[in-house]
């Protein structure tokens, strides 16, 4: 799939925005980031191109929101919460954990492409941190034996 095939789509999305095609943004950078897996240089123009605006419009908004990668990450993207009540339930060695498992660092992709780890801010489950996201499924009161058939379970697919 490549920017190309994304132009119908595209354009539908901008249908809804009649008032200003500025505010059809963010809903084409998820579409972008939902095809392609993440948003280059070239979409960053492609976005713009669309909707008339300068590139730096858009990549002021893909470096602002943490939820946009700007490089290709793994099939699974491991994502722990690190504010503060996962913080002061084991978050953090919950992702160092992940890590270590999995032989990357932070934001490190494996080397089989499977998987990918980050921290994010609050995710609106702190009374059962901590708590992780992989890809759009959600896991509360994850342990390391929990985080392990975690890896496991996504190591399958
Ligand atoms: S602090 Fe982790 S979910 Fe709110």
């Amino acid at each position: 799939m490549n920017l190309d095939s994304l132009h119908a789509e595209a354009d539908q999305i901008i249908t809804r925005y009649p008032a200003s095609k500025r505010s059809a943004s963010l809903p084409l950078l998820h579409l972008v980031q939902e095809k392609l897996g993440y948003i280059s240089d070239p979409a960053i123009e492609w976005v713009a191109a669309k909707l008339g605006l300068q590139p730096v419009n858009i990549f002021e908004l893909v470096t602002f929101y943490p939820m946009f990668h700007r490089k290709p990450i793994g099939k699974n993207h491991i994502k722990v919460c690190r504010t503060l009540s996962c913080a002061l339930n084991g978050g953090q060695a919950l992702c160092e954990h992940f890590q270590k498992k999995l032989g990357v660092g932070l934001e490190e992709t494996t080397k089989d492409g499977k998987f990918t780890v980050s921290y994010v801010e609050c995710i609106a489950s702190c009374g059962t941190a901590p708590v992780l996201m992989i890809n759009d499924d959600f896991y509360e009161n994850v342990s390391r034996e929990k985080a392990d058939e975690l890896i496991r379970k996504y190591g399958q697919s």
